[in-house]
């Protein structure tokens, strides 16, 4: 994908667009001149040691989320923006909880209801909304690019929620958390002690529409970052053109003939709105031979996860039965999602000085 253009319209497509993973590195970058980092646009600008920071502050911010009033002063004073120019109900919800358990002050903007909707660009939008003084934007835009584009108009923080097939590093980042936290508990180790050694060679199955999917692009990137054999699972239609720059193992188009040896089984949602039904010959063939069955689960390993970053179409990607397995960790996901936000908010906003009562135990640096 080239550079994202400077005046992206709202509600612009992506379409048309693929994107390598982490390929558009769009420029500001994540950091300043000084090194401090200042935006998150893809995972892949935090590499190992950066994932396994996120990591290790949000298993303080998890602890945070346990207490009777889940609720610390790091962000007082500090004002979060959620810009959204697509439908969410997690990502949203979730990047506001976090900013509200910072004791930060919310904005939730939602283009739909904005003056882009009479005319005014997504850009005049943005300026206008900074101008009224806001330490951080949060943004979901169907256009590959807009969270980078963002960056580069206003002085703000930016996380990217979700830029059309590119990324959603935050998504990576949870979905990390998860595993680990996962793995940890099964080898009776304490969260806190436990870094990021358990990806290394951990086999990974990404299933379905990797093509149009910005969650497979920052997963891949994430995992590789951290020596996880990857493989992509899906009709050739739906994977994309090249895979080249994609930290994989393999690509295989058979599901059952993967299930027996992967240790996470990550499925992905069709993405109906990004055109995948033209790339499929029928919804109910892809459940068919993609769609993970009770029978199908019953040949992962016994220890292994399913995961899925919702919302999940039940009867499609995943069966309703197996949505219920205690093996599949879809809850744990969203409820790890708080404190990665939380912890991705404070390591981009939070000076380490001005926090009274936090850390619990051992601090984040606030990087
Ligand atoms: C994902 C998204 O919107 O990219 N959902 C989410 O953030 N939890 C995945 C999806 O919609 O398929």
């Amino acid at each position: 994908m080239s550079s994202p253009s400077p005046s992206v319209p709202a509600g612009s497509s992506a379409a048309g667009a693929d994107p390598e993973p982490g390929g558009s590195d769009p420029k500001p970058g994540g950091s300043d001149a000084e090194g401090t980092r200042r935006h998150l646009l893809s995972v892949g600008e935090l590499g190992a040691e950066g994932i396994e920071e996120v990591l290790r502050v949000s298993d303080a911010f998890a602890e945070v989320g346990r207490r009777a009033i889940p609720k610390v002063p790091a962000l007082r004073g500090r004002t979060v923006v959620t810009l959204f120019a697509e439908q969410s109900t997690r990502t949203r919800l979730s990047f506001e909880t976090a900013a509200k358990r910072l004791s930060a002050d919310v904005m939730t903007f939602s283009i739909d209801s904005s003056s882009v909707k009479k005319g005014e660009s997504l850009r005049d939008t943005v300026e206008t909304v900074a101008a009224m003084g806001v330490d951080a934007f949060v943004v979901r835009h169907p256009a590959a690019g807009a969270a980078a584009a963002v960056a580069r108009w206003v002085d703000a923080s930016v996380v990217n929620a979700g830029d059309g097939w590119h990324e959603h590093p935050t998504q990576a980042l949870l979905d990390c958390y998860t595993v680990r936290e996962a793995l940890a508990a099964r080898h009776g180790r304490p969260l806190t002690e436990a870094g990021v050694e358990c990806f290394a060679g951990l086999r990974v199955g990404v299933v379905g529409d990797v093509r149009h999917s910005r969650v497979a692009r920052s997963l891949v990137l994430a995992l590789g970052a951290l020596g996880s054999e990857v493989t992509l699972v899906a009709p050739g239609s739906l994977l994309p053109p090249s895979t080249e720059g994609w930290p994989v193992a393999r690509v295989c188009y058979e599901l059952d003939a993967v299930l027996p040896e992967l240790d996470v089984c990550y499925l992905l949602r069709l993405q109906t709105e990004r055109g995948t039904g033209a790339f499929l010959p029928s919804v109910r063939e892809y459940s068919a031979r993609y769609g993970l069955s009770a029978r199908r689960a019953a040949r992962l390993p016994e220890t292994a996860l399913v995961m899925h970053p919702g919302p999940m179409n039940r009867g499609v990607e995943i069966a309703d039965d197996v949505a219920e397995l205690p093996r599949t960790v879809v809850l744990r996901q969203v409820s790890n999602g708080v404190a990665v936000r939380m912890a991705v908010l404070f390591m981009l906003l939070g000076s380490p000085g001005s926090v009274a009562g936090f850390p619990p135990s051992s601090g984040p640096t606030g990087a």
